[in-house]
């Protein structure tokens, strides 16, 4: 019979677990197992007072690496980037059992342990599993930080009902290190051996982002929200997976990837001049918010005020990544982004299918955490085999990771995914 940890269903994935000072500290010694028997790599984090509960021996014994607590060590050894260096290594991050403190340094953004200090800086997701009494609990104080944890992305395993230390009966419970193990399991999609830590290396990988400014004279212009991140995001991650990656962004106030060349544009025209110039790419990711339409002519002087009503007229610019599609070479991978307020997947598939695109990312701006100028996003991806995958609500980073994830899997498996 399969064993479902026998089987190694984490071989390979890297797991960052913080642990925080609540009596359900010592289940940590079980999860710590379960993720090394399931085949992961595992880094344990504590908070300062999960030390009184479980010692940093036991943990660090069972996961067989240094158990980290402090932000600053005491024995320095002059480097003090270990938060960045593991927030980016871990495929994800899990907090069992989260205290009530702890998620409050976590939904204000403190960072003044390693816990808190490397949450701030992953970029995996993050699944936080609430363990205390029931009345903390269920406090106002302990469900808006929950909301706001959930607002930036995070997954709350919500706690179970039941015996609780402080001998009240109530929710509060952490759920079993098993049932934990389980989570983790389906959400870094156990099997998906080809996604896994998908290289790029020797890609050439062209990246769009941003919006775009149409001048109505030299004062105006048309634009949209579109602040650059989603864009941003991927060519981040496309660079680490080894790509050689060119951003083509409108104008945006984001810091330049590292590892990324980046060519400013203005214009829909002057964005399709720079991807044409670039079109050879493996791999196209679409995710500039580009405008349809640019003024038919652009004013020399600023317009003037006449108290009368006025007429713009508009013609439509190039479908940029339309014309991609149309000389699509063989071995080449498209992704668009459509932006969707009606009739989203209908609207998506169509236009995967007209302008001859591998991959579309659907999001609606208009549900809460998705679209414009926030951190997070929620999309649906849609495959031209017409397999359709609904992501969760993740941290924009996050979600360029998994959207890559997908992408690098088909591109590397040269099969239709999902047939
Ligand atoms: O047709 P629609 O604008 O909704 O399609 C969205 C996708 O097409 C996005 O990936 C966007 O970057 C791209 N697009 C483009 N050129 C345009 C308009 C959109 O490449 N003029």
């Amino acid at each position: 019979m399969p064993d479902p940890v026998e089987d190694q269903p984490l071989k390979g994935r890297k797991l960052l677990l913080g642990v925080t000072g609540g009596i359900a500290a010592y289940k940590a010694a079980t999860l710590v197992r379960l993720f090394k028997k399931g085949g992961a790599d595992v880094q344990v984090l504590m908070t300062p007072d999960a030390g009184r509960f479980i010692t940093p021996l036991t943990l660090g014994t069972l996961s067989g690496r240094e158990v980290l607590i402090e932000i600053f060590p005491e024995n320095e050894d002059g480097t003090w980037t270990k938060h960045v260096e593991l927030g980016l290594w871990a495929d994800l991050f899990v907090v069992a059992p989260a205290t009530a403190q702890t998620l409050a340094r976590l939904a204000h953004g403190f960072s003044d342990s390693m816990l808190t200090a490397t949450a701030l800086a992953a970029r995996c997701p993050m699944l936080v599993c609430p363990a205390m009494d029931h009345d903390m609990y269920l406090h106002p104080a302990t469900q808006a930080n929950l909301e706001r944890l959930r607002s930036y992305g995070y997954e709350v395993m919500p706690p179970g009902f039941g015996a609780l230390a402080s001998g009240l009966v109530g929710h509060g419970r952490m759920p079993e290190p098993e049932e934990i193990f389980a989570r983790v399991v389906e959400k870094l999609g156990a099997g998906d051996e080809a996604a896994r830590g998908a290289s790029l290396e020797g890609k050439e990988v062209l990246v769009t982002a941003g919006p775009t400014r149409e001048a109505l004279d030299p004062v105006r212009f048309l634009t949209n929200h579109s602040t650059g991140s989603m864009g941003f995001a991927l060519a981040e991650a496309a660079a680490r997976r080894g790509a050689r990656v060119s951003l083509v962004s409108g104008p945006s106030a984001l810091p330049t990837p590292p590892g990324v060349t980046r060519v400013d544009v203005v214009t829909a025209e002057e964005m399709h001049a720079e991807v044409q110039a670039r079109k050879d790419a493996d791999l196209v990711l679409m995710a500039a918010a580009v405008a349809d339409f640019t003024p038919e002519t652009t004013a020399a002087s600023k317009l003037k005020k006449t108290g009368d009503a006025m007429t713009l007229r508009l013609r439509p610019t190039p479908d940029i990544l339309a014309a991609l599609g149309r000389e699509k070479r063989p071995g080449q991978t498209l992704v668009g982004f459509a932006l969707e307020t009606d009739d989203g997947l209908a609207n998506a598939r169509r236009k995967l299918e007209r302008k001859n695109l591998d991959w579309i990312a659907l999001n609606n701006p208009n549900e809460e955490g998705a679209g414009f100028g926030v951190g997070t996003n929620r999309v649906t991806l849609l495959h031209r085999s017409g397999r359709t995958e609904a992501l969760p609500l993740m941290p924009k980073r996050a979600l360029a990771e998994a959207i890559l994830d997908r992408v690098t899997a088909s591109m590397r498996a040269g099969v239709p995914e999902g047939t």
